[in-house]
C-alpha cells in the first residue's frame, strides 16, 4: 500500500554522516551556488537555464508541502554544511512510480561516498515507507560517476535515449536505470 501522504511533510532521514531533511527558503545559499555557479554540475545534470536569485527563492517556497515529490536538503552533520540535494518527483499513483535526481552543490564534495550514503536513504524510504513500486532516473552517458553510485543502490540499467542532450555543439545519450522493489537491493 501506498503512503503518499507522507510527500507532503516527508520525515527527516539521518544517515552515519548525514541529515536528509526538507529543502526550503532556508537553503537559499547553499542552492544558488549548486544550482547557478556551479558549471561542472550544470553539464552532469543538463541544466541549460540559467536562473534569477527571484526564480530560485519562489521555487524553493514552494517545496515544503508539495504533497506530488520531496525534496531534501543534504546536510553534513559534522559542520551543518548544506552539500547538496536529493529528490523524489514525478509522482505516479497510478503505477506507483517516482523519479530519483540528486545534485551535490559543488565537486569538492564529489567522490567521498555522500551521494550513494544519501541515496540508499531516500530509496529505501521510497520503496520501503512510501511502498512504491518502482524508481526511476536518467544519467548522461559522460557521467560514470554517477552510474557507479546508483548501480551501488540497487539501480539496474534499461535503456538508453539516444543525443537527449545537446551540450557545448555536441550531443550525448541518456542512460535510464531502475530500481523496483522486487529488486535485490545491496546491503
Ligand atoms: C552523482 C553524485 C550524486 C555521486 O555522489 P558521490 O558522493 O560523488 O559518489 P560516491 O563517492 O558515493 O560514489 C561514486 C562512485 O563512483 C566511482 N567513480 C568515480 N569516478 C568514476 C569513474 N570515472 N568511472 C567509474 N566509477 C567512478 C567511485 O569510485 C565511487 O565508487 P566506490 O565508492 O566504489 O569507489 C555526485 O557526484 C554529484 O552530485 N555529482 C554532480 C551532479 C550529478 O552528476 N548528478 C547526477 C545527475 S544524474
Amino acid at each position: 500500500m501506498m503512503r503518499t501522504q507522507l510527500l507532503a511533510r516527508q520525515p527527516e532521514l539521518r544517515t552515519e554522516r548525514l541529515r536528509l531533511t526538507q529543502l526550503g527558503p532556508d537553503h537559499f545559499e547553499a542552492a544558488n551556488v549548486g544550482l547557478d555557479d556551479d558549471d561542472e554540475g550544470r553539464k552532469l545534470t543538463g541544466t541549460h537555464a540559467r536562473f534569477t536569485e527571484d526564480q530560485i527563492r519562489d521555487w524553493l517556497a514552494k517545496l515544503p508541502g508539495a504533497p506530488d515529490r520531496a525534496d531534501w536538503a543534504i546536510v553534513r552533520t559534522d559542520d551543518e554544511k548544506v552539500i547538496g540535494e536529493v529528490v523524489l518527483n514525478d509522482l505516479d499513483v497510478d503505477n506507483q512510480s517516482m523519479n530519483y535526481r540528486i545534485s551535490l552543490y559543488g565537486s569538492t564534495f564529489y567522490g567521498q561516498g555522500y551521494g550513494t550514503e544519501a541515496g540508499r536513504a531516500v530509496i529505501n524510504f521510497g520503496l520501503g515507507v512510501l511502498g512504491l513500486h518502482r524508481i526511476s532516473l536518467g544519467v548522461y552517458a559522460f557521467n560514470p560517476r554517477a552510474q557507479a553510485s546508483y548501480a551501488k543502490l540497487g539501480f539496474v540499467l534499461e535503456g538508453r535515449h539516444r543525443d537527449a542532450l545537446y551540450w557545448d555543439g555536441e550531443w550525448h545519450d541518456e542512460l535510464i536505470m531502475s530500481v523496483l522493489a522486487t529488486d535485490p537491493r545491496p546491503a
